[in-house]
């Protein structure tokens, strides 16, 4: 079985920066069939452990159950290759509760945002709601990433629109009072397509601060995408109408995987992948109609960015570093 709690997935890249030779792996967000194949065959085709993640608007669009049994086909269809199911974004306990019950290995707690994922939040309710749902969790053996710091940009409903950098001295005091697995922290990264107008300049002295007062948490980055330009000019190429915009350049996530990143957050490139490939078709064969002449190339598409992704991150050939641990053994190890 080759599905596991994510913290056995994030040990590896740990041990691989305490040894000095750092990868990170990437946390690709899905919604349907097309998605979660396009990822695993990246995955196999690179040899790397991923993380599969599901936000509360994937889970909703989706249906719970339909996300479910994709997912878990993922795992079966592919027992070679570590696989961790995890809920992005989670708003309260409700939706760590439900995506557990789904079977989910992993859950994040978004605390830096109060329930309706935009308004920031007070520390002492983010050290309120992540310590309850730590509580919780580890009783199953799953692992929980939490936040301190806001990000920029806004998705669906996901974040403050304002950056606030995760300020280094509040960080041992929440890890101590919470119990959280992973630190997403804001280093000046930012959700969504339109994040930057310039070239970013991200907070490495945070990251470097940060990995040495918490040397045994894994440390999370999200609003990772890089937004390839290329993508950009082939959807508007064919018929899209997107603005110029910035991602975080790829060269920025590896100076961040050297200084001890190890879980890196993709959605908005795959999303990008996906519809340029789809308007490709759409303007090139105008006559054509059934979905799959259109879904397999985007498949296909995303397949090619995460796999890319993969071995930026150096994620590739990884898969025989990952101990594979289940559930409930790591529920013992929480005991303990
Ligand atoms: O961080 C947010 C992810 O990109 C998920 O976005 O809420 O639109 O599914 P979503
Ligand atoms: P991007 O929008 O940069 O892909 O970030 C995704 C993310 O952080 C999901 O949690
Ligand atoms: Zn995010």
């Amino acid at each position: 079985m080759s599905l596991v709690p994510m913290r056995a997935i994030l040990q590896a890249s740990l041990d691989a920066y305490k040894a000095g030779s750092q990868f990170a792996v990437g946390a690709y967000n899905v919604n349907n069939m097309e998605q979660i194949q396009g990822i695993m065959m990246a995955a196999n085709q690179t040899q790397s452990p991923v993380i599969i993640q599901a936000s509360r608007g994937a889970l909703k669009y989706a249906d719970m159950d339909y996300l479910k049994h994709l997912m878990q086909a993922a795992v079966e269809l592919n027992p070679g290759i570590p696989v961790a199911m995890h809920l992005d974004h989670g708003n309260n306990l409700d939706s760590v509760k439900k995506s557990i019950s789904l079977g989910f290995t992993s859950v994040m707690i978004d605390g830096s945002l109060m329930e309706d994922g935009k308004t920031a939040s007070t520390y002492d309710y983010n050290v309120k709601v992540t310590k309850e749902v730590v509580e919780y969790a580890h009783n199953f053996g799953v692992t929980v990433e939490g936040e301190l710091g806001t990000l920029g940009g806004i998705e669906d409903g996901v974040g403050s629109g304002k950056i606030h950098l995760t300020d280094p001295d509040q960080v041992v005091d929440f890890v101590n009072k919470t119990g959280v697995d992973a630190l997403a922290i804001a280093i000046g990264t930012s959700h969504g397509a339109y994040k930057f107008k310039e070239e970013p300049k991200l907070a490495f002295d945070i990251i470097e601060k940060i990995r040495k007062m918490i040397p045994d948490k894994f440390l999370v980055s999200h609003g990772s995408s890089s937004v390839p330009a290329e993508l950009i000019d082939m959807i508007n190429k064919y018929g899209g109408n997107m603005k110029k915009t910035m991602g975080v350049p790829v060269a920025s996530l590896q100076k961040a995987i050297k200084l001890g990143m190890n879980k890196i957050n993709v959605d908005t490139d795959g999303r990008l992948a996906v519809t340029a490939a789809i308007r490709k078709v759409f303007t090139e064969a105008p006559d054509k109609f059934d979905p799959r002449d259109y879904l397999k190339p985007a498949r296909e598409a995303l397949a090619a960015i995460i796999a890319q992704r993969m071995n930026d991150f150096g994620t590739a050939g990884h898969i025989k570093d990952v101990k594979m641990i289940s559930l409930a053994e790591m529920a013992k190890f929480y005991k303990k």
